[in-house]
């Protein structure tokens, strides 16, 4: 029993450590099969409510379909109601009698943030879980309306607004948890704390997104300690590969390379709802991938201090219009 627990830890640490088998569906599979079938156990979401932003297309539908089907009422935060609307029919195509709406939610947008989040006050009790799930990956550098970079817009700056103004509903919640959906591009990239703008040199998509992801999983900590008070924890984690719409789009090349290993959208989100939904909280502002925690770092020139962090999360707080705590 011992041997085989041991060689299932050294499997998953080889698979970690040697990145493309870890993050493909080879990975997902070699790991699934430690897991228990029954966590989350079956209904363990009844009688909580979920909002996952970006929840029209790709891993996000799928968080949103897995919490559906183990009985949360979920609300697809979307920037285009339209899709999100197709969303909602295809996952309540499964079970017509899931509680499933559309939010209005640009998460880019700090305006549209604030009205979300108005709504949600004025008709939900509370909320459970909050999954950070939008992403972008841009072919050129774009400004939000409200002037900021667009990956730091809509990785960052909109999650910790919307974190800060559904806090109160969270709070009224038994066990509150907020999810990070980064990626596994940030070891990459060290934290951006001079540049979070991406104003300096030559703008790259991939670099502007692995950057605000690398900073998704660095305020991690930060907001666990703010919100430790309010019994709110916060975790961030990595779907591996996925094949997704956004992939397709994104990084077409990579897909026709990759297509045989790329996991399914529900692998991807399968850490995602396992944070939401298992029994036991997991322990906050810690970053995760396949149900395990993960090192924050690969590379010895990716590292930050404790200053760095503090600074790129009193800059992003001001941006985002937050008080700086
Ligand atoms: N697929 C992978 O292998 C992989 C790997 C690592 C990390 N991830 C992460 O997983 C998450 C989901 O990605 P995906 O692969 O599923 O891509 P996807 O299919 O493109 O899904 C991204 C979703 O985010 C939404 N979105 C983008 N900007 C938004 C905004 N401003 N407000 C609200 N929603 C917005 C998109 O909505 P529209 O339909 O309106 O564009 C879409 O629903 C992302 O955070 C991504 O960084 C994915």
């Amino acid at each position: 029993m011992a041997r085989s627990f041991d060689a299932a830890r050294w499997l998953d640490f080889v698979l970690d450590r040697t990145i493309a088998p870890g993050y493909s569906r080879v990975g997902f599979v070699a790991r699934h099969r430690c897991w228990p079938d029954d966590d989350p156990r079956p209904g363990a979401m009844h009688g909580s409510t979920a909002l996952v932003t970006g929840a029209n297309s790709g891993i996000g539908e799928a968080i949103a379909a897995a919490l559906v089907g183990l009985g949360a009422t979920v609300l697809l935060g979307v920037r285009d109601p339209e899709r999100g609307e197709r969303a909602r029919r295809e996952i309540q195509a499964a079970d017509p009698n899931t509680e499933v709406s559309v939010a209005r939610c640009d998460v880019a947008d700090l305006g549209s943030v604030t009205e979300c989040a108005a709504t949600l006050a004025e008709t939900l009790p509370r909320l459970d879980v909050l999954v950070h799930n939008a992403g972008v990956l841009p072919d050129e550098r774009v400004e939000t309306a409200d002037g900021h970079e667009l990956t730091l817009a809509t990785h960052v700056l909109g999650p910790l607004l919307l974190t800060e103004l559904v806090a109160p509903l969270m709070g009224a919640a038994a066990d509150p948890r907020v999810i990070f959906v980064a990626s596994g591009g940030m070891y990459t990239q060290p934290l951006a704390v001079d540049d979070p703008e991406f104003r300096d040199g030559q703008y790259r998509g991939a670099t502007a997104y692995a950057r605000t992801k690398r900073m998704q999983v660095a305020l991690t900590g930060p907001l666990a300690e703010h919100y430790a008070p309010q019994g709110i924890s916060v975790h961030s984690m990595h779907p591996g590969w996925a094949d997704t719409p956004g992939i397709a789009a994104a990084l077409p090349r990579f897909r026709r390379l990759t297509r045989p290993l790329l996991r399914t959208p529900a692998q991807g989100a399968d850490t995602a709802v396992w944070l939401a939904a298992t029994a036991q909280t997991p322990p906050s502002g810690r970053f995760w991938h396949d149900r395990r925690t993960r090192p924050e770092h690969y590379l010895r020139r990716t590292h930050y201090t404790d200053e760095n962090v503090r600074r790129l999360y009193q800059y992003c707080c001001r941006a985002a219009g937050l008080q700086v705590s």
